[in-house]
């Protein structure tokens, strides 16, 4: 029962697909209702009909997470509807450039910084509002093994290091609010995102070999970690981040 989510109402930024879409549906499984935002309503309307079939109220909701009008929108939109707001986890971030840091540009630069970070700082900033306002709250930020050491996206893993820096400074100033904020690292995990990674031999082979366990991650793989953290039995956790990656960064 520790690990029971029922009647918490979550937000997951990013739930359209991959890692927010497993995160989603485990969050409704162990009992919560679930706001989904992302920038495209027909995807995201799939996984909220996922989460009604799970017996759960299910909110489907379009914003991009790097525009500050929207991201407002999004935290009244999950407010309004579920009158309260007990999780957040912001999982959507992008990396649209494969440039290496002597090349890569301004706009590849701001577009990262823009959703992984500054995205991910105003949408914790105004749920937490409301989570005060209740009484407090949990926020599982989703870093990356990027942000814990650097590997072959230079400004995502920038940004990713960021994330882990936010997660322990956001969990300093707002424990006092009953809110707690922790942060996944995952590994290289199978989704569309990754799949530039995953699908060339030579980098799949590079990592699994660097991989104690031998595989790189399935989705799926990283919800039992944000259940655990937003559950009453991670109740004395907060500024933690936990490495879901198979061993790699031992
Ligand atoms: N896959 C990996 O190997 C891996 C490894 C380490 C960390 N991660 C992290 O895990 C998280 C999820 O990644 P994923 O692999 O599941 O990626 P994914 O399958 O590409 O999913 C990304 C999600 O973010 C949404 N999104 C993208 N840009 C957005 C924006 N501007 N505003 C709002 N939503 C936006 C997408 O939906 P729309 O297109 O509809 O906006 C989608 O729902 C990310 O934080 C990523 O950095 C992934």
């Amino acid at each position: 029962m520790q690990f029971s989510l029922e009647c918490k109402k979550a937000l997951v930024t990013g739930g359209s697909r991959g890692i927010g879409r497993a995160i989603a549906l485990a969050l409704a499984e162990a009992g919560a209702d679930v706001a989904v935002a992302s920038r495209k309503l027909p995807d995201l309307e799939k996984v909220a009909a996922e989460i009604r079939k799970r017996g759960r109220a299910a909110l489907a909701v379009e914003a991009h997470v790097g525009r500050m009008n929207q991201i407002e929108g999004m935290v009244k939109a999950v407010k309004d509807s579920f009158g309260a707001i007990d999780i957040l986890v912001n999982n959507a971030a992008t990396n649209p450039s494969m440039a290496q840091a002597m090349d890569i540009d301004e706009r590849a630069w701001d577009s990262i910084m823009n959703l992984n970070l500054k995205g991910l700082f105003f949408a914790s900033q105004l749920t937490a509002r409301v989570m005060k306002e209740s009484g407090g709250g949990s926020i599982v930020n989703v870093s990356s093994v990027e942000g814990i050491s650097p590997g072959i996206l230079p400004v995502y893993s920038i940004s990713k290091a960021g994330v882990i820096h936010a997660t322990k400074v956001m969990a300093q100033q707002w424990a006092a609010y009953n809110i707690r904020v922790n942060c996944i690292a995952p590994g290289l995990v199978r989704t569309e995102f990754s799949r530039a990674l995953w699908d060339n031999p030579d980098i799949l082979g590079a990592v699994t070999s660097m991989t104690p366990m031998g595989r790189i991650g399935e989705p799926e793989e990283m919800a039992g970690a944000v259940i655990y953290l937003c559950s009453d039995a991670a109740g004395y956790v907060t500024g933690q981040v936990i490495a879901l990656d198979g061993g790699k960064t031992i």
